[in-house]
């Protein structure tokens, strides 16, 4: 049998586990996906090689995506890019990292908007899901703007991303001729316990802009329920966490793995 683990710490509510097994169990693979809990700080050269030799491969969530880097022996130019992995792949007795969190992002984007390029984006938030999130967004030619609390991390991020070959930013004159294509919440803002809170003013919001969300706890944040009223086409955050599980399950093993089944495990997870 196949063994695979998410670590991080927090791992107990991880929809890792539920999500990959549901894949297993409809491909009949021999294949299990359990969790382990790693605290902050112990997370080192010993431990890795232990879960290696019981492990085939691993997802990597708070506190260890940037933890995890160092003790790797190789990356994936996606989490080389991004200097964060959450997926780690063992085969051939090294230890490879990824990032799926950015494919993750990108393929429901591009399934609502069609091709990227050229698709202005507002971004909110400059932790690390919105790095991988633009950086995505820059790979494909889209004109980023980043917006963030603390605007300094948003100048931060955004100047690493313009050191892209073609990446795009927004300048305010061209701002107010073409409109928005898209907006993406990459914050923490709305997610359970403060469902009231929203991340932007809704006077922003338009029946051309696609709204997405990464938070998935409620699924429908008040965001994207605001959005749906302004006849905005929205994308929840199940997807991008579907679309990041399904993207390691290529990695690992090749497979393309149903996200409809990975959707629905995630579901019954949420609701308990
Ligand atoms: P993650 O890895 O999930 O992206 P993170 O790195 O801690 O988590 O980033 C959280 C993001 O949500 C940041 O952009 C943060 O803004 P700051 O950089 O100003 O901290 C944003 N965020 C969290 N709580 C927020 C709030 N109440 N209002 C606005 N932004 C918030």
């Amino acid at each position: 049998m196949k063994r695979f683990a998410v670590i991080g710490d927090p791992v107990e509510h991880s929809m890792s586990p539920a999500m990959h097994n549901a894949v297993f169990k409809k491909l009949k693979l021999d294949c299990s996906f359990g969790k382990v809990r790693v605290p902050k700080g112990k997370l080192d050269e010993k431990a890795l090689e232990k879960l290696k030799e019981e492990y085939i491969g691993l997802s990597v969530t708070i506190p260890h995506k940037l933890a995890v880097v160092p003790l790797l022996d190789k990356l994936d130019r996606s989490a080389e890019m991004i200097g964060a992995v959450n997926c780690v792949d063992f085969k051939g007795g090294k230890a490879k990292g990824y990032n799926t969190d950015m494919a993750g992002a990108i393929e429901p984007l591009k399934a609502k908007l069609g091709k990227l390029k050229g698709k202005k984006i507002l971004i909110l938030g400059a932790g690390g899901a919105a790095r991988a999130i633009a950086f995505g967004c820059a790979l494909e030619g889209c004109e980023i703007a980043i917006w963030n609390r603390t605007e300094s991390k948003a100048v931060e991020l955004m100047e690493e991303i313009m050191k892209i070959p073609g990446a795009e930013g927004w300048d305010s004159d061209e701002s107010a001729t073409k409109p928005l294509d898209a907006i993406i919440n990459a914050t923490s803002v709305g997610m359970h316990p403060k469902t009231e809170a929203i991340p932007i003013h809704e006077d922003f919001l338009g029946p051309d802009i696609t709204v997405m969300d990464i938070v998935y706890n409620p699924l429908e944040t008040k965001l994207l329920r605001i959005a749906r009223k302004h006849g905005c086409p929205t994308i929840d955050g199940l997807e991008m966490l579907v679309g990041q599980g399904a993207e390691a399950l290529k990695i690992w093993l090749g497979v393309d793995a149903p996200r409809d089944v990975m959707r629905k495990a995630a579901l019954k997870e949420l609701k308990g």
